[in-house]
């Protein structure tokens, strides 16, 4: 009767597609709540390698049903690829997958005001994954979007000739050139909505609703991470949608007190990709061997991820924000070799030792305050089992889980999803 929820603490990329498959086992239903195709959740099984952008994680299981949620924004070209991709796998849709109605389509000129946007910013851009995420949430809450529901009415050439040429009124206004062929673009969005048609829409909270009903277990997926989100995030340095708990609960029409558990997952360090403030940045080789060992590109953009060590400050904000009950530790095995491992507990303000998030943490006047932890020099990668982590890997746990007041119940070792090991 409860759902359960999965969301990333940092900047994103945390590892959510890892364990959301790893997970999926015991769930009958896994549910995207917010985010697009700015998202890039990796899976590895069996040899396998593969990043999903709008697909739920749970899509490789044989039994679960994967529904992608109103929260969601789906560019249908995307949605696309991403099935041809899966192709190999021969995965059942009509049984599968399942797209609410309510959840609203990225148009190829949402993609180009994106990248007007960007360019217009110059240095000051966000860093944007140039998916068209922000425009298509502007248009959502301006109340102006077009829903994947709107692609079976009578009217739908016009809603989307409508908006597009609104679109194209505003790229006006930008004093960026951006090159584009808006044709070439409109012809393969046109053809990826057509196959769209093809795909089970649902009213999905109704789904849920049902679902619940008859005892289903749901695990509902985040995207980004918290400190992405609109409201709580580094502001503007955001996306565009709500990516903690309360995101799920819009997202699906899930009720707030139907949510049991909400495991919270993060990197043992801490990465960020695309512009904006991280306090605990590093520019040495400590940061660059993380990038190297950690294969820290971007799932979706392929661009390189800033790293540096973990952040408590920014942690046990996100913590509190999304009342996690569970922590979920990813990459631990990245840090094998460092002679020292650092955490940031405090920020050194103007106003002096501060513990909590600040309103604007892009400042120079912030200076992390660092402990200090002995490092570990074991592979953990082979591991099976806590009872063979090496001391100092077992007490960085126990510092960690100390400091955050919430218990870390698995440890990853590694991409696969066999290397996860539960405490
Ligand atoms: P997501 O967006 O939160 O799903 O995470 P991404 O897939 O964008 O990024 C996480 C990356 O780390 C992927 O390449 C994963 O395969 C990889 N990964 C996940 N868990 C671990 C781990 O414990 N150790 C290592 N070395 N890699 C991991
Ligand atoms: P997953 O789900 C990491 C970042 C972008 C940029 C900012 C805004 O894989 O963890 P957007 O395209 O949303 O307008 O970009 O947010 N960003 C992500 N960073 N992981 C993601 O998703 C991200 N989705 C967006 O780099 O800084
Ligand atoms: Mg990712």
């Amino acid at each position: 009767m409860t759902v359960d929820l999965l969301l990333g603490l940092q900047w994103g990329d945390e590892g959510k597609g890892k364990i959301v498959d790893v997970l999926t086992s015991s769930y009958d239903i896994i549910a995207r709540f917010q985010g697009g195709p700015n998202a890039g959740h990796t899976l590895e099984f069996e040899g396998n390698k593969h990043v999903l952008h709008t697909i739920p994680s749970g899509i490789f299981h044989p039994k679960a049903v994967n529904l992608i949620g109103n929260g969601v924004v789906i560019d249908p070209v995307i949605f696309m690829q991403e099935i041809e991709n899966l192709a190999p796998y021969n995965i059942n849709f009509d049984e599968k997958l399942l797209i609410s109605k309510k959840a609203h389509l990225i148009l190829p000129t949402h993609r180009l005001l994106d990248a007007a946007s960007e360019a217009s910013k110059g240095k000051a851009k966000i860093g944007s994954t140039l998916k068209g995420i922000g425009p298509t949430y502007m248009d959502k809450t301006g109340r102006n979007g077009i829903r994947v529901g709107d692609i079976f009415a009578s009217n739908w050439d016009e809603k989307f000739q409508k908006l597009t040429n609104k679109h194209l009124e505003i790229l006006k206004n930008f004093d960026a050139i951006i090159e584009y062929n808006l044709e070439e673009m409109e012809r393969v969005f046109l053809r990826s909505i057509d196959a769209l048609r093809k795909f089970n829409m649902v009213d999905s909270e109704h789904y849920l609703h049902q679902a619940q009903k008859a005892g289903k277990k749901i695990l509902a997926e985040g995207a980004q991470g918290s400190l992405l989100d609109v409201d709580f995030g580094t502001y503007p340095f955001v996306t565009s949608s709500t990516t903690t708990a309360a995101g799920a609960c819009t997202g699906l029409g899930v009720a707030p007190n139907k949510i049991k558990d909400v495991f919270g997952i993060f990197k043992a360090y801490t990465t960020r990709v695309g512009s904006g403030p991280f306090p605990t940045e590093l520019f040495d080789e400590d940061g660059e061997t993380m990038g190297r060992v950690g294969n820290e590109f971007g799932a979706t953009t392929g661009r390189s991820r800033r790293c540096g060590w973990l952040d408590l400050v920014a942690l046990k904000y996100a913590i509190k924000i999304n009342g996690v009950t569970q922590l979920m530790m990813m990459k631990g095995d990245v840090l094998s070799g460092f002679d020292k491992i650092k955490v940031c507990t405090a920020y050194q303000t103007k106003e002096g030792v501060q513990d909590y998030l600040p309103y604007d943490i892009s400042t120079e006047d912030i200076q992390p305050l660092y402990e200090e932890l002995d490092g570990w020099e074991e592979d953990l990668t082979q591991l099976n089992e806590v009872t063979q982590f090496p001391k100092n890997f077992l007490d960085y746990i126990d510092y960690l889980e100390k400091a955050l007041e919430t218990p870390i119940k698995i440890v990853s070792v590694g991409p696969d999803r066999a290397q996860t090991i539960y405490r």
